[in-house]
């Protein structure tokens, strides 16, 4: 739409307009031009704040000469383009953007707006988190989930309900009628958590996939994902915040109360089931006890379990709200506090290339310092060379960085734009940085590695992890003890932990009798750890924290899962097949073995937790549940299976006694339809089985 000599043009007048207002139609026409990089394009060239600067100077032309107001300025209009691949359905009413706040001076501006336009002078408003997820509108209709819609242009959205259903704290059924109420619209934000983003990340990156940038993105794309059952295993959250429209029956007037202020509201909701802000209560009396609590937040937002962007400012009151109204963009009686922004510009200085513990060649980017969000970031990881490829990443670039809460920070792009043509290509190397063997890329697979499991990188690495916090724990031997002792040579493998050489180490700097001491008393404690830390800390691929927690809970000594065949590792719970293999490969290795019985001799707890089985009346059958269940959670329905001594399986196999199956169960049903011996049954006949 806008070709390069265009483009350079409008941002040359928008770097002009953001020093000195002009006219009209050129802000009008630098406007269109953003919102069509940003809603279109995707590819934003101003920041939030400078957009809203320029759109708050165009709003302040109209309003002092309201006769230049053209239908078609971007003043005049809720949103954007939308998304073909869904149906596309109206909203009851439309879904508003929100004005923006920086400081807070810009509170007390728009508390001082409200005052004069409310009757009274008692005004509460109520505070909350804004969360930085995708926004959506819910209808329910006699109680139940009837709809649900993204954003869309905020005049119409795409009708995404199949894939609202996957959440699991969206209820699909909630008893609005006992609040009077026959159809309301209720609306949100679909949020992924900063744990389900990163570990989402880590089975993409097992599975040789780039990684999602970050937990916006991730939820958006999951709304738009064709496959229902893939949406799901995202494990998406709503929290719910607005109701924009609702009627309700004359004969029940129990949620008239609540409906009128917004803290009533999510309350009703709440009481509904819905996940709501977690500071519904929040309300207020005086703009300055907002403008106090928002700061405070501000400190905290890197506490909480998801990512927020800013605060919003409600007025409580929907009597006050409906007196203020709204403008087309937004209403009046609600504004976002934004916080800093976690987006810097910098510049690519070069490319590291390091050498994980399983041999994986990531490619680092080390940028020119930049300040954000309170911590300097200088270093970058790239994941693969696709994604260089992808983003068409150079040396010397101008890159977009983005740091979001404890999601580590990433390049979202380069600012092409700026490119002077002295920018060099990053070459992926052929061998290994560290051991010179030639490095190979695994078919299907997006990463390149280094195959010699003896290649230094890959043992210190080893090691760092064995020691590591999630690990055995060894605080006072961390990432930088471990790389001096083995650049000394006073520390070979993970065994040599016990093993090591005290005389050797008081005579290094920095090591009196107090921190051998420490030192010692953290490695005999670690002899202590339980026996999935032990796992965990062995580094074998795949195997995360939640892997080792299974496989210690299935054997009464490390010993055993060599016994366990890959069939037999693969039915443990949430095993697949990827990690079957490679728990099966590490434990064939004599040397692994070897390294074991080695530790075991130094003392190493080697010993797991495997309990009898619980009897009780699903002893000895073995359940596996898919598909959404009409009542119970997942976790829930998993939970009772074990509570009544039944055992779960992770995959339908010939060992597979049930399959219980709920709404839109996919392959696995299809696969034991095929086993005759499996029984497929509902939650009803699950539940009748414990005679519930
Ligand atoms: S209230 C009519 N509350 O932020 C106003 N919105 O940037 C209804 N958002 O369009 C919105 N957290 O999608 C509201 N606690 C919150 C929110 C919130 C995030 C979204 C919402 C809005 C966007 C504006």
């Amino acid at each position: 739409m806008y070709m390069k000599e265009q483009t350079k043009m409008l941002q040359a007048l928008t770097n002009e307009l953001l020093k000195n207002a002009s006219s009209i139609e050129e802000l009008r026409d630098v406007l269109r031009f953003h919102e069509f990089r940003y809603y279109i394009l995707n590819d934003p060239l101003i920041s939030d704040e400078q957009y809203d600067r320029l759109y708050k100077s165009l709003e302040k032309l109209e309003t002092e000469n309201p006769k230049l107001i053209t239908p078609d300025s971007p003043t005049q209009r809720v949103g954007n383009s939308l998304n073909k691949d869904f149906i596309t359905v109206a909203h009851l009413v439309p879904m508003l953007s929100l004005d923006n706040s920086y400081n807070s001076q810009d509170l007390i501006d728009w508390d001082k707006r409200v005052r004069g336009l409310v009757n009274t002078e008692n005004i509460e408003y109520s505070a909350e988190p804004k969360f930085d997820g995708a926004s959506i509108s819910l209808i329910y209709e006699n109680d139940v989930l009837a709809r649900g819609v993204t954003r869309g242009d905020g005049v119409a959205g795409d009708d995404v309900t199949t894939n609202i259903r996957q959440i699991g704290s969206v209820p699909l059924f909630a008893k609005f009628s006992d609040y009077g109420i026959e159809k309301i619209e209720i609306r949100g934000e679909v949020l992924m958590t900063k744990e389900n983003f990163k570990k989402y990340n880590l089975m993409l990156e097992a599975d040789g996939i780039p990684p999602l940038a970050n937990p916006r993105n991730a939820a958006a794309g999951s709304l738009r994902m064709k496959d229902p059952a893939a949406v799901r295993k995202r494990r998406l959250e709503a929290i719910l915040y607005h109701i924009s429209f609702v009627t309700t029956n004359q004969k029940k007037s129990k949620g008239s109360e609540l409906l009128k202020t917004h803290s009533g509201s999510l309350e009703l909701l709440a009481g509904l089931g819905f996940k709501t802000p977690v500071h519904k209560k929040k309300v207020f009396n005086a703009i300055e006890k907002v403008v106090a609590f928002c700061e405070d937040f501000e400190t905290r937002r890197d506490n909480l379990p998801y990512e927020i962007d800013g605060m919003v400012i409600k007025v409580n009151n929907v009597e006050l709200q409906q007196q203020t109204g709204s403008t087309t963009h937004h209403p009046r009686w609600a504004i976002a506090y934004k916080f800093k922004a976690r987006q810097a510009s910098s510049q690519l200085l070069k490319v590291d290339f390091q050498v994980g513990r399983t041999g994986s060649v990531t490619p680092v980017a080390k940028i020119e310092p930049v300040h954000i969000g309170g911590v300097t970031v200088t270093s970058i990881s790239l994941f693969n060379a696709d994604v260089i490829e992808e983003k068409d990443l150079r040396i010397g670039d101008t890159v977009l960085v983005e740091r979001a809460g404890d999601v580590i920070p990433y390049i979202v792009k380069p600012l092409t734009e700026l490119r002077t043509g002295k920018e060099k290509k990053i070459i992926f190397p052929e061998n290994c940085p560290v051991c010179n063997d030639p490095l190979v890329k695994p078919e299907g697979e997006a990463i390149w590695r280094c195959v010699n499991i003896n290649c230094e990188a890959q043992v210190v690495e080893r090691i760092i992890h064995f020691v590591s916090k999630d690990a055995m724990d060894i605080k006072s031997l961390g990432e930088a003890n471990v790389r001096k002792f083995y650049s000394l040579g006073l520390l070979k493998n993970i065994p040599g932990i016990y093993k090591l050489d005290y005389d050797e180490i008081s005579k290094l700097e920095g090591f009196g009798e107090k921190s051998i001491n420490n030192l010692k008393t953290a490695i005999e404690v670690s002899k202590t750890q339980s026996l999935n830390r032990l796992i965990f800390g062995l580094g074998i691929r795949y195997v995360g924290e939640t892997t080792a927690k299974v496989l210690s809970k299935s054997v009464e000594s490390i010993f055993e899962i060599a016994n366990f065949s890959i069939e037999e590792l693969r039915e443990l719970k949430d095993i697949g097949s990827k990690v079957s293999e490679s728990i099966y490969e590490f434990f064939q290795n004599q040397d692994n073995i070897k390294m074991l019985k080695t530790l075991e001799a130094a003392g190493i707890m080697t010993k797991g937790d495997k309990k009898e089985e619980v009897p009780g009346t699903l002893s000895g059958k073995t359940f596996l549940f898919t598909g959404t269940l009409p009542t119970l959670k997942r976790g829930d329905a998993e939970k009772l299976a074990e509570d009544n001594g039944g055992k779960l399986l992770s995959s339908v196999s010939n060992n597979l006694n049930y399959l219980v199956t709920g709404d839109s169960a996919g392959s696995k049903l299809e696969k034991a339809k095929k086993i005759k011996t499996i029984k497929i049954i509902d939650e009803q006949d699950f539940l009748n089985m414990i005679h519930i």
